[in-house]
């Protein structure tokens, strides 16, 4: 029965499992040795697990590649897996830069981003996003922005995004529901809500529902 047809099933109900998560990810979003290489990156060095997953960072790369992107930004690289997504979705002449204020997270990407054989596409920036993004510019209009680094300044990259993002191209914000706290009553939700609501005004958008929703937007 199609969860249409079920007369138990409603907005909010999830069919999903750690196990069918587990199985799609491998029939569609399976790892080389170098996005495996940057995905284990932190359970081998101490440093937080907390790159997107595997069909987010699938999703990253097949995104950029449908528009043809071939200048992407991204603010929070930790150890280099959603850039070496974004790298391969913009491909050969592409340009990624990626900005990370940690220099432990840099130095691990900039490794995993050799070893990919990607140092030509990606640039590890170190710094944080709101001082190295003014510097970037010059690089600008840009196809793509990907935004996962403090939620507190989501607002910002968003306004810096519509600023220099090309008519058609992308902004892409991952923790889009913080962890379940956007509509809690805080400095960092606020600053959230307001990232949702003035991406809409620039962008056509939708936030997906991923685990901890995606925020994606088409520049209008
Ligand atoms: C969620 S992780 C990024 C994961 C990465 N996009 C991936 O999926 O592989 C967030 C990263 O942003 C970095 N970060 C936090 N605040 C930042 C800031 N103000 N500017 C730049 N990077 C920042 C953190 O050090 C961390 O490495």
């Amino acid at each position: 029965m199609s969860p249409m047809a079920d007369p138990t099933s409603r907005a909010g109900t999830t069919y999903v499992s750690q196990e069918i998560i587990a199985w799609t990810n491998r029939v569609h979003a399976s790892h080389d040795p170098s996005l495996q290489a940057a995905f284990d990156t932190p359970a081998m060095t101490g440093i937080p697990a907390i790159m997107v997953g595997e069909s987010e960072g699938k999703l990253l790369s097949m995104l950029v590649a449908m528009i043809r992107a071939k200048k992407v930004v991204e603010i929070g690289t930790l150890a280099g897996y959603s850039a070496i997504q974004l790298a391969r979705g913009v491909g050969l002449g592409g340009r990624v830069w990626s900005i990370e204020n940690d220099p432990k997270h840099a130095e691990l990407a900039r490794e995993n981003v050799r070893t990919a054989g990607l140092g030509a596409i990606i640039t590890v920036e170190v710094g944080a996003g709101l001082e190295v993004l003014p510097r970037l510019q010059a690089h600008g209009p840009f196809d793509a922005v990907f935004i996962d680094a403090d939620k507190a300044n989501y607002d910002e990259y968003g306004r810096w995004a519509a600023a220099n993002v090309r008519p058609g191209g992308l902004l892409l914000g991952d923790n889009a529901f913080l962890f379940g706290k956007l509509l809690e009553d805080s400095p960092t939700a606020a600053a959230m809500r307001r990232f949702h609501e003035e991406a809409r005004a620039a962008f056509e958008t939708v936030c997906i529902p991923t685990p901890d929703g995606l925020l994606l937007g088409v520049r209008r």
